[in-house]
């Protein structure tokens, strides 16, 4: 093929195959077709730039050992370095509240330094955060240990952008103005730099989580952080990846992975825990008791959920949805759309501190006064799926998406519940109708389910779950 032919309309599905394969095996990135215009720009891009005949001269020239460097050029261009600092605020609470000061005093109890990894740090936002959060944490301890944080990423773009530890605009929209103040100092072209105090606890280091070696001993983490980056691995290359993490962590140490990535039918050598609004995956050994936790501990759940087993009765009674209830006529649950109003936005508060009971008490007394309120249903939803309710979800959710079929989001909720309750082809649909809903789902509702994703990566994640969905209610293994 000649250079000028290499447009996003002209590869061949045998070459988009070629491209797509070396990146799996180089990245472990799955590139599915929605994503064919984009790679085979950036590819045309980069053969036009080498001088290479064809999409076989670029790959054979990138695959030995001399095309080091343009190899690493690709990888810069397709990785998807989206990020900002203290993304995910739930995880955030979890971590300040609970799993760093339960590891820091487990580190002053061993002796040594905590060790956190940062595992596809992107350009060094969760690095810092997690630096920012550990010293806050570290100040409110009796005694702390020296903490040290390894930020890697495969991107060579990305490691000098958090060597730069340089920010402004969309990744400090989570930081206020104390936080800004305290750890940042600001520069003379308007960005802000991050402070000795956080930046010498981060060591960077350029790392491909696939193909080399993990930077650490056997146990020598407490902690890893690997957030939306496993997303598009395949299963068996996540499989590969979360066996070395559980290599490099210490009994106890934790694991926490972005809100849409889930090591369930990955793994069970991990136990889910459930921290608030957020959850981490802890390395247990039976032999080594895990020190007290204190505040008490968490609701455990052991990974991979339990299958709930159901007579074909129910069955087919839950493969329809109920009507929404009817509004109550007694004195006190009247319908009532203002008091409902009140009552949804209480739910969501509840829901945002974590209050799940109370949240879906109160989303459930919302639905009593406005029964066609989608989004009561919802918020009950989300709070009683938060504990490991599912089934009590299902029954909200279905409600939700039987009021508002084109609610992407709330299709998006109900195909994981689904899922977690063993419904594997209901999953599977569930998740094909959200990939459809939802492109044309109010981007407010979407904002707690993207989470720096955009609406095409959500879409294909949808599809992806689909597919394994399907696979499972064939009853081939994970
Ligand atoms: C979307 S960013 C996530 C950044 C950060 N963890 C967060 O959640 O905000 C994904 C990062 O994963 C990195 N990545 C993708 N594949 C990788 C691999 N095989 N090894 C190391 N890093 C990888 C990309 O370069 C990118 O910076």
């Amino acid at each position: 093929m000649s250079v000028a032919a290499v447009r996003p309309h002209a590869l061949t599905d045998a070459e988009y195959a070629a491209l797509a394969g070396f990146l799996a095996q180089q990245a472990g990135l799955v590139f599915d077709q929605t994503r064919r215009p984009a790679l085979a720009a950036i590819v045309g891009e980069r053969i036009a730039a080498t001088g290479a005949a064809d999409l076989g001269a670029y790959l054979a020239r990138i695959s030995a050992p001399a095309g080091a460097d343009e190899r690493q050029r690709l990888l810069d261009e397709v990785t998807i370095p989206e990020t900002h600092f203290f993304r995910n605020p739930p995880q955030m609470a979890a971590l300040r509240r609970r799993l760093l000061p339960e590891l820091m005093r487990r580190a002053v109890a061993r002796g040594r330094a905590l060790t956190v990894w940062s595992a596809g740090c992107s350009t060094g936002e969760e690095p810092y955060s997690l630096a920012m959060l550990a010293a806050e944490v570290a100040a409110t301890l009796p005694e702390a240990p020296r903490v040290r944080i390894v930020a890697t990423d495969l991107s060579s773009q990305a490691i000098a952008a958090t060597r730069r530890a340089r920010y402004q605009g969309r990744s400090l929209a989570l930081v206020d103005q104390g936080v800004l103040d305290r750890w940042f100092a600001p520069q003379s072209d308007g960005s802000h730099e991050v402070v000795p105090a956080a930046r010498d606890l981060v060591e960077v280091r350029l790392h491909n989580l696939v193909t080399d070696e993990p930077p650490f001993d056997r146990g020598e983490v407490d902690l890893v952080v690997c957030r939306n980056v496993t997303i598009y691995f395949a299963r068996e290359t996540l499989r590969d990846l979360v066996g070395r993490f559980h290599t490099v962590l210490g009994a106890g140490g934790y694991l926490v992975v972005g809100h849409a990535e889930t090591l369930w039918q990955v793994t069970d050598a991990f136990t889910l825990v459930t921290l608030g609004d957020a959850f981490a995956y802890r390395k247990d050994l039976p032999s080594v008791p895990v020190p007290v936790v204190e505040p008490p501990a968490p609701v455990v759940h052991t990974a991979p959920r339990r299958e709930v087993r159901r007579t074909p009765l129910q069955r087919a009674r839950e493969s329809w949805p109920e009507a929404p209830a009817k509004p109550h006529r007694s004195a006190d649950s009247v319908p009532d759309p203002d008091h409902a109003t009140e009552l949804l936005r209480l739910a969501r508060e509840a829901l945002e501190q974590a209050r799940y009971a109370e949240a879906a008490r109160l989303a459930a007394a919302a639905a009593v006064a406005s029964p066609f309120e989608v989004d009561a249903y919802v918020v009950e939803g989300r709070a009683r799926a938060t504990v490991g309710d599912d089934e009590g979800a299902l029954v909200a959710l279905r409600k939700a998406v039987y009021l508002a079929p084109k609610a992407g989001h709330a299709r998006f909720q109900l195909a994981g519940a689904l899922s977690r309750c063993g419904e594997h082809a209901g999953a599977a649909r569930e998740y094909r109708a959200a990939a459809v809903a939802l492109p044309q789902t109010d981007p407010a509702e979407l904002h707690d389910l993207l989470d720096g994703c955009d609406v095409a990566q959500l879409v294909a994640l949808c599809r992806r779950l689909a597919d394994e969905c399907d696979r499972r209610a064939a009853g081939e293994p994970a």
